[in-house]
């Protein structure tokens, strides 16, 4: 890793922390990455690593996916940046609308931390009200309103709420324990100010926590009660769940839905759509104002389309391989952890898990914070040293992708099997 080692002294230099994004960071150096395919990267050192990191859930479908990169090698040549107007755009509109049914409209945007933004500004300018709602260990974006206990980069850096936050944005945040629906009532009874409740249906950014039975439905029940506008942020569940979601995987309708990460396939993508009313009071026709010079890109709307036409084609053989693959390695996990007499617990759900290092049920912020962090880094350095690449934090999660074969999955249990025999050491 002399390279790696050398490109991070380099980079810190130059670069805050010598990454572009904080979980990038790993203990002593990060690996410098030259090329990725399929579903390995190339570092610079030469090194081959099996990726279920996958861009944080972005490579649903792996890697330079050749029917993305045919689609968009062909745009580039028509150009990059308009500005204006593009008939690709009412396809990708389309495309969202028909996997999505409870959105009526939708606007691109680039980042999914733009796409919640977004939506909370339009929960407020809808109703008129101050308060948002979000759940413990969530995350969506890095920015005051939701930086509040906040989980994936906030959480493995045990950052609550950010320097430099305002404290005036954020105690209009409200937030509540996931899974906890008599928490939500009461909060929802204290207060008469809130513009709009934000979930993660299935909260991907604190390892990976599952809502419990009749958890959404309640909260679908008791938001329509209160008059309050839900939001579920997809960004990580859209087409990763299910091709429509969460939502379709749940039978749950949100207000507005956010979408990201897997939207594009790895090109810089994401959406904010729900229903009509509401989406309207966007400008220049409402008076919610949001503008970016990115948005709607032929890049990334032709990736998004590619994407997604990828996806509808082949999604009777995709999400049944994909949690095929989850359900063998996660039984494969449990029984290695369990014969090294490694307290655990593994949350999985159709192309996502992660191993908590406690013996407890791990449903909400509170019981994922009792794993043992240093027995997951522990863990993550030893796969990292068989060539295996997960996140390199207990809150992240582990994400599978279409271009995982037999192969790669043989591969990574020898490489669970060599680390948690470590992680009990
Ligand atoms: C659920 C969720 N929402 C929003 C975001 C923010 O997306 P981005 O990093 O593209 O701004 C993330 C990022 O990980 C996420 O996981």
């Amino acid at each position: 890793m002399a390279k790696s080692r050398k490109l991070f002294s380099d980079a810190k230099k130059v670069i805050p922390s010598g990454v572009n994004s904080p979980v990038r960071y790993i203990e002593p150096y990060p690996f410098f990455v030259k090329r990725s395919e399929g579903s390995s990267l190339w570092d610079e050192d030469g090194n081959r690593y099996t990726d279920f990191c996958n861009g944080y859930g972005a490579l649903l479908l792996g890697h330079t996916r050749k029917e993305i990169i045919s689609t968009v090698s062909s745009q580039l040549k028509k150009g990059t940046l308009y500005t204006t107007p593009t008939a690709l755009e009412i396809e990708l509109s389309k495309l969202i609308i028909k996997n999505f049914p409870s959105i009526k409209k939708v606007r691109t945007v680039n980042t999914g931390a733009e796409a919640t933004m977004t939506a909370i500004r339009l929960a407020r300018g809808f109703t008129k009200k101050k308060k948002i709602i979000k759940f413990e260990g969530c995350y969506h974006g890095a920015y005051d309103t939701v930086l509040v206990k906040a989980g994936s980069g906030s959480a493995h850096n045990g950052i609550s709420i950010s320097d430099g936050g305002l404290d005036e944005v954020s105690k209009n945040t409200l937030v509540v324990p996931y899974n906890d629906i008599n928490e939500l009532e009461k909060t929802l009874t204290k207060n008469k100010d809130v513009a709009g409740l934000i979930i993660e249906p299935v909260l991907a950014n604190m390892g990976l926590v599952l809502p419990e039975k009749n958890f959404l439905s309640d909260v679908r029940k008791i938001t329509k009660q209160y008059d309050v506008p839900l939001i579920f942020d997809e960004v990580v569940n859209g087409f990763r769940i299910s091709e429509g979601g969460a939502q379709k995987f749940f039978h749950i309708q949100p207000d507005i839905t956010t979408l990201g990460k897997a939207l594009g396939n790895g090109f810089t993508i994401a959406a904010v759509g729900g229903k009509k009313e509401i989406m309207n009071k966007l400008s220049p026709d409402g008076k919610v104002y949001q503008a970016s010079t990115f948005a709607g890109n032929p890049i990334s709307v032709t990736a998004a389309i590619s994407s997604i036409k990828t996806i509808n084609k082949i999604k009777n053989r995709l999400y049944p391989k994909l949690e095929r693959y989850c359900k063998i390695m996660v039984d494969e996990i449990d029984d290695l952890a369990t014969d090294y007499h490694i307290p655990h617990t593994i949350n999985s759900i159709s192309s996502m898990f992660q191993i908590f290092f406690t013996n407890q049920k791990v449903i909400d912020y509170k019981t994922a914070k009792k794993s043992n962090t240093k027995k997951f880094q522990k863990l993550f350095s030893n796969l990292l040293k068989n060539g295996i690449f997960i996140a390199p934090s207990q809150y992240e999660t582990v994400f599978l992708s279409d271009a995982h074969t037999d192969a790669d999955i043989t591969k990574t249990l020898g490489a669970y099997g060599l680390s948690l025999k470590q992680v009990k050491n």
